[in-house]
C-alpha cells in the first residue's frame, strides 16, 4: 500500500485551519493595512498556501527523501559519474559557521582563512594534475571544458594563429564536442580502433595545423588507458595544438600519474566525482581547470594569490578571459575537495585510485559471466557490459535490466554510453563499496539476467512512479500545482 504522506503534494494533504505553531496574541495595536501599504502592494486574495500541523510536514519530506535512490541509501554503479560515498566528515567541515557563513563581498582581509584554502586547493589540485596554473572558477565538468577551450581560444589569438577546429574521439562524453562548438570551434570526431582506444591512422589523417586541441579522456570512457597518450600528445604539439585532457576519470590515475606528465596542457577535475563532493540535482559542482604555465595569464579573473602573508583575489594578467561564473566558484564544493584531498593526503590518494581500479576489475570477473564485455578483461576504475546478445536472443534491451535493478535496491549503471557500445552497461563500483556489496551487485544482475522479459518491461515495480519519459520531464518539468477544477 502507498504511503499517501509521501506520495500526495502538501497542497493535497491540507486541511483548512490546521497549523504547525500558534503565535501569542498581539499586544501591538492594530492598523488597517491600507495605511502601512500602497494598494498596488496589497494582494486582493491571501496566498493559497497549504494549511498543515508540524508532524505532517515533516513526515511528508522525510518520506519523500526516501523514495530517491542516494549515496547515502544505495550502491551507486553509475559510470562515468563516479558516485563515491560522500564522507560526512567533510559534509561537517563545509557546514562550519565559519566556512557556510561568509559572504563574498566580505572584503578580503575578513576571509583571509577562506582564501588560505583556496591558494591551498589550487597548489593541491596543480600537484594532482602537473600542470602549475589553476581556476577554481568553473561550476561543473563541462563548464571546465568550455572555460579550458576559451583559455586556448585566447591564447591562439594571441599567437596570431588560426585554429579552428577541435578532435574529440568517438567515444567522448557529448559534453567534450559541445564544448568544443561553444567555444567557437568545429569538432572533427576521431575513430576508436577494435581495442577502443584512439585510431592512430584516422588522428593521423584528421590532425593539421587548424587543429587547436585533441580532448582526451584518459581512462577514456570503456575505462581503459590509452597508453598511446604520449605519442598522440607528440603529434599534436608538433602541429601546434594543445592536449586537453577531461578528467573526469581522475579515480583511476590519482597519485599514480599526472596529466601534465603524459602530454596534457590543460585539463579539468570533478571534484564533485573524485574529491567526494555530493551531485545535488544537477548541480552545484565544480570543475576546477589547471593548465600549463604559457596558459596560465588567459585563466578567469580572480585567482587566488598570496602577497607575503596575504591571501588576495587577484587578475591573473590583462590577457585574462574574465569571468565565467560569479564571486569565486562553488565554493561550499570546494572546501569538501580540499578536506577529502588533504584527509587522504598523497599517499591515501593513490590508494583510492588502487582500490576503484581493483575493485571495478573485482567486479568486472564476475559480471563478464553474466553479460559480454566487449573490451577485455583488464579495465581501470570502470568497465562497459554489453545487453546486445540478450536483446538480440530474448528481446530484453539494456534499459531493461537497469529498470528492474532498482528492485533489487541498485542504482542503474550508466546505459547507452558510450556509444560505441551497443546496449551499454557502463559499471563504476567506485572504491567505496565493499566485497559483500559487490558480490550482491553481480548477484542481482544475474537475476535479473534469469527474469522475464515481461515482467522486466515493467519494471521497476516498487517505485512510485515506473518509467517516467526522462526528457519530458527534464526539458518540460510541471513545477507548478494547480488546484482540481
Ligand atoms: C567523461 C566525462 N566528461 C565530462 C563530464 C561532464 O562533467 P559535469 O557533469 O561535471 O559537467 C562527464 C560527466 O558525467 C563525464 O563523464
Amino acid at each position: 500500500m502507498r504511503n499517501t504522506q509521501a506520495t500526495k503534494l502538501v497542497f493535497e494533504l491540507s486541511k483548512p485551519g490546521r497549523h504547525g505553531t500558534r503565535l501569542p496574541e498581539s499586544d501591538v495595536p492594530e492598523r488597517p493595512l491600507d495605511e502601512l501599504l500602497p494598494p498596488a502592494a496589497v494582494a486582493d486574495d491571501p496566498p493559497p498556501l497549504p494549511e498543515l500541523a508540524e508532524p505532517d510536514v515533516v513526515r511528508h519530506y522525510t518520506n519523500l527523501s526516501t523514495l530517491n535512490m542516494s549515496v547515502d541509501t544505495h550502491c551507486y554503479p553509475l559510470g562515468s559519474c563516479t558516485m563515491k560515498y560522500n564522507a560526512k566528515r567533510n559534509e561537517r567541515m563545509a557546514s562550519l559557521p565559519g566556512m557556510a557563513n561568509l559572504h563574498p563581498y566580505q572584503a578580503s582581509a575578513t576571509i583571509q582563512g577562506m582564501l588560505q584554502l583556496l591558494f591551498d586547493l589550487q597548489r593541491m589540485l596543480a600537484e594532482i594534475a602537473g600542470l602549475p596554473a589553476v581556476s577554481l572558477q568553473p561550476a561543473a565538468g563541462a563548464h571546465g571544458e568550455l572555460t579550458a577551450l576559451m583559455v586556448a581560444a585566447a591564447y591562439f589569438r594571441e599567437l596570431g594563429q588560426r585554429r579552428t577546429k577541435v578532435l574529440t574521439p568517438d567515444s567522448a562524453h557529448g559534453t567534450n564536442p559541445a564544448s568544443a562548438r561553444m567555444a567557437g570551434f568545429d569538432s572533427v570526431t576521431i575513430k576508436s580502433n577494435t581495442q577502443g582506444l584512439v585510431d592512430m591512422e584516422d588522428l593521423k589523417h584528421k590532425l593539421d595545423q587548424e587543429v587547436g586541441v585533441f580532448m582526451i579522456t584518459n581512462p577514456n570512457t570503456l575505462g581503459i588507458f590509452d597508453d598511446q597518450v604520449g605519442e598522440i600528445a607528440e603529434l599534436v604539439h608538433k602541429q601546434g595544438g594543445l592536449i586537453y585532457l577531461d578528467g573526469a576519470n581522475m579515480n583511476a590515475i590519482m597519485g599514480i600519474t599526472r596529466p601534465g606528465d603524459f602530454g596534457a596542457d590543460m585539463m579539468h577535475f570533478n571534484p564533485h566525482k573524485t574529491f567526494s563532493g555530493p551531485h545535488g540535482g544537477g548541480g552545484p559542482g565544480a570543475g576546477p581547470i589547471c593548465v600549463a604555465e604559457r596558459l596560465g595569464p588567459y585563466l578567469p579573473t580572480p585567482v587566488v594569490v598570496r602577497q607575503g602573508e596575504r591571501y588576495l583575489l587577484a587578475q591573473p594578467s590583462p590577457h585574462s578571459i574574465g569571468r565565467v561564473r560569479s564571486f569565486f566558484g562553488n565554493v561550499g564544493v570546494l572546501v569538501r575537495a580540499y578536506c577529502y584531498i588533504r584527509t587522504h593526503g598523497p599517499d591515501g590518494l593513490r590508494r583510492v585510485s588502487e582500490n576503484a581500479v581493483l575493485n571495478a576489475n573485482y567486479l568486472l570477473s564476475r559480471v563478464k559471466h553474466i553479460l559480454p564485455v566487449p573490451q577485455g578483461d583488464r579495465c581501470m576504475h570502470e568497465f562497459v557490459a554489453s545487453a546486445a546478445s540478450l536483446k538480440k536472443d530474448k528481446g530484453v534491451p539494456a534499459m531493461d535490466l537497469a529498470k528492474r535493478l532498482i528492485d533489487f535496491g541498485f542504482h542503474p549503471p550508466t546505459v547507452y554510453f558510450p556509444l560505441t557500445v551497443q546496449e551499454a552497461m557502463m559499471i563504476e563500483p567506485t572504491e567505496t563499496e565493499s566485497k559483500e556489496t559487490l558480490d550482491a551487485f553481480a548477484e542481482a544482475l544475474f537475476r535479473v539476467t534469469e527474469e522475464t522479459p515481461e515482467l522486466l518491461h515493467e519494471s521497476p515495480h516498487t517505485t512510485v512512479i515506473s518509467r517516467p519519459d526522462e526528457v519530458r520531464a527534464a526539458r518540460q518539468p510541471i513545477l507548478k500545482w494547480s488546484p482540481p477544477d
